[in-house]
């Protein structure tokens, strides 16, 4: 193993040369970026999610995981502690009220969720888009059900919860969609699947769709996947804000990538 990791390396290159929103032209981005991506969230919004988190992260229980990704560089073994992939595997809460800031102001009516793990930024995705259908996709069963209980547990109903593979369930999502608002591409971490996912999503995507990829400098696989997609024939704005990588097909704006650091 490597003293100093990719993600860590990647994480010093973005530090240096991210901008912030003084030197963006682009209206719609500098609009984004002030009135979406840096307004905090009231401790309060999301109470009952967080609350949720914490019990999740002190339950001592654990389940057999199917691993279907890219793995886990934090945790081994199929058997693991509900409390430790509560710590480990779940995006920040932070980060969690940044992506529902994103739902919340673009109001989709359909999003797709690739890994669910316990639920959390599901939920999160529900409550700020609560018109919105949220297809949200789990390959390990056991993973699975504890997301399906916290659903419930919350009320969430506008949550359709598909258990199995992406390779398998994603092309079966979008097969019953009319069209795809959002996609939050947050499991299999890898190249080639990224790419694949992005281009089946494509297929039900317009003008409006936000793309949000989790962890594009996880790895140099990833990193190869982020920069095929900010090249793609389709995609006009992306901005990198390191842990998410926001992409938008608007065929209005200039091709422009933004790297940014909030
Ligand atoms: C990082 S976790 C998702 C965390 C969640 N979005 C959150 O922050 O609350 C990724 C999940 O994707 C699932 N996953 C990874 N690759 C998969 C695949 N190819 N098919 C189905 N599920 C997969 C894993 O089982 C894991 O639970």
């Amino acid at each position: 193993m490597p003293l100093i990791t990719h993600p860590v390396r990647a994480y010093f290159s973005h530090w240096a040369k991210a901008g912030n929103r003084h030197g963006v032209h682009s209206p719609f981005v500098y609009h984004l970026i002030a009135e979406v991506l840096r307004v905090p969230t009231k401790a309060s919004e999301f109470a009952a999610v967080e609350k949720l988190r914490h019990k999740l992260r002190r339950r001592k229980d654990c389940i057999n995981v199917t691993d279907l990704g890219a793995g886990s560089r934090h945790l081994r073994g199929d058997r693991r502690r509900i409390g430790s992939i509560a710590s480990s595997a779940l995006k920040p809460r932070r980060q969690a009220e940044q992506l529902a800031r994103i739902a919340n102001h673009f109001k989709p009516a359909t999003i797709v969720e690739l890994g669910t793990s316990l639920g959390i930024t599901t939920l999160y995705l529900a409550q700020a888009a609560p018109n919105a259908r949220i297809h949200t996709v789990e390959g390990c069963p056991a993973t699975a059900q504890v997301a399906l209980n916290n659903f419930h547990l919350l009320q969430a109903d506008n949550i359709t919860l598909h258990t199995g593979p992406f390779q398998d369930q994603l092309p079966r999502v979008l097969a019953a969609l009319d069209r795809l608002d959002m996609a939050y591409i947050d499991g299999h971490h890898a190249k080639e699947p990224t790419l694949q996912y992005f281009n089946q999503c494509l297929a039900k995507a317009h003008n409006d769709t936000v793309f949000i990829f989790d962890d594009i400098h996880w790895s140099q696989g990833m990193e190869e996947a982020w920069a095929l997609i900010k090249v793609h024939a389709q995609v006009t704005v992306t901005i990198d804000l390191f842990h998410f990588g926001i992409v938008f097909l608007r065929r209005e704006q200039a091709k422009q990538h933004f790297r940014l650091r909030y």
